[in-house]
């Protein structure tokens, strides 16, 4: 029982976290006469010195540790006798835990952050230098129309844009401080939660202890935001090990992020990205694993909630080493320019041609269907639509003139769409102008 009970060779990534809640603890129970002031005072030194030999390897954990509070309490309490053992009156693991876990996330997500920042300021990088490359834009995986690479790329910028801003919410949301209530009515001493939470680094203290112990909203939330990231990661994968590959040789990923085969010596594999992909799986199974924790339990501390960090712990970790890698592939990665345009197929201007007509006054439903005809002629005669005479145009509407096949170039056909939002050159640089301010580069 001891073994399938104990916790602590995960939770003890909380170890400084409860370092840090045991000091300001101690300082609430001094303001309430529990400590003298001065007994406070080595309490902090001596969580200082337990901080010290734990990172020097000096401390190892007993088999009665059930988990990282319950060490440091015993760390502490070797050291101080009955000052020591005074450190959890009021207290309970369940608001200790759920403060360590809180701090710990709020730490994490500072790292997260910039992790992300550093993969927007990659995306933008890229970007710049490929405002006029042109890529043969795909829908259903088959080519759709010509758009600027930039315009692809800029497309994650603002999703890692929404990715960030969804995780300032997350953590300002849980920067709340559960401590002070307790299993779950609160401390019986008239600790001062504002400033204990104040003290601890968060915002306010949570408003309601019996809430403060039994949910984990939180944790789900976190579990949300690393799932999206990952989702968002796994489809650029995707995208990138198509592009990399040999009918398509758009892209070619840098030797630092791919592996040979150990037993096909020609072999460059996109591991990297295929790991990301490989990763998003595991890190949605870790949110379903949070939802599916919480459902059927009584509302109050339970023991299954200490099943909620070994997935989140997972999550955090795997969706930030993805990120850093993510960043990494597109800081090295190599645009074969010349291959995107050669592979661009003259029927990717069918729409242009429909606008053509447009243009001249043709309702569009009339001018698709025109265009639909002249394309089943190309293909019939399995030529390309720039093969087409004038005069087979013009035998489907004698609206054409000769200026259409200035239609077939694919700058011109970007910059037809310079309005908002869209792939033209004029609008992608406004993008680029806007994705620098969200980053305060501008
Ligand atoms: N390690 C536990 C957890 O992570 C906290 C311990 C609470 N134990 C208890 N029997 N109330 O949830």
């Amino acid at each position: 029982m001891e073994k399938f009970s104990s916790s602590i060779h995960f939770d003890k990534k909380l170890f400084d976290a409860d370092i840090r809640v045991n000091k300001e603890w101690a300082l609430s129970l001094a303001e309430i006469g529990v400590y003298t002031h001065e007994e406070a005072e080595r309490v902090a030194t001596t969580l200082r010195q337990i901080q010290v030999d734990y990172h020097a390897g000096k401390l190892s954990f007993a088999k009665s540790d059930e988990d990282i509070h319950s060490a440091n309490e015993r760390w502490l309490t070797e050291r101080l006798g009955d000052v020591g053992a005074k450190i959890h009156t009021g207290r309970s693991r369940n608001d200790q835990v759920v403060t360590d876990l809180r701090i710990y996330l709020r730490e994490k997500g500072a790292e997260f952050e910039q992790a992300l920042l550093d993969l927007q300021s990659a995306f933008l990088d890229l970007a710049e230098k490929n405002v006029t490359t042109v890529l043969p834009g795909q829908t259903h995986l088959r080519q759709a129309q010509p758009i600027s690479l930039a315009h692809y790329l800029l497309s994650f910028f603002y999703q890692m844009q929404r990715d960030r801003k969804r995780h300032e919410q997350t953590v300002s949301r849980l920067n709340k401080c559960p401590l002070g209530s307790g299993a779950i009515a609160g401390a019986a001493f008239a600790i001062d939660r504002h400033d204990l939470a104040k003290r601890l680094g968060f915002d306010a203290p949570l408003e309601n202890s019996y809430d403060a112990t039994a949910d984990r909203d939180f944790v789900n939330d976190v579990h949300h935001v690393c799932a999206q990231v990952m989702l968002h990661l796994s489809r650029l994968a995707e995208d990138f090990i198509i592009w990399s590959s040999e009918p398509f040789r758009y892209l070619e990923i840098d030797e630092l992020y791919a592996t040979g085969s150990s037993m096909m010596p020609q072999k460059k594999n996109p591991d990297s990205l295929e790991l990301l992909r490989g990763k998003t799986a595991r890190v949605i199974g870790n949110h379903v694993a949070g939802l599916t924790l919480m459902k059927g339990i009584p509302t109050a501390y339970v023991r299954d909630l200490q099943e909620d960090k070994e997935p989140l712990f997972d999550s955090v970790e795997q969706t930030l080493q993805s990120v850093r890698i993510t960043t990494g592939v597109v800081k090295t990665i190599r645009i074969n320019d010349e291959r995107m345009l050669a592979s661009l197929d003259p029927a990717l201007y069918a729409t242009d041609l429909a606008d053509y007509l447009v243009r001249k006054g043709i309702p569009f439903r009339k001018s698709h269907a025109i265009v639909g005809k002249i394309v089943a002629m190309a293909e019939a005669r399995k030529v390309s639509l720039t093969e087409l005479s004038l005069d087979d145009y013009q035998l489907n509407s004698g609206l054409f003139e000769a200026d259409l096949y200035e239609l077939f170039d694919p700058v011109k056909s970007l910059e037809r769409r310079n309005l908002y939002g869209g792939t033209g050159p004029a609008s992608v640089r406004k993008q680029i102008k806007n994705a620098k301010e969200l980053l305060n580069i501008g």
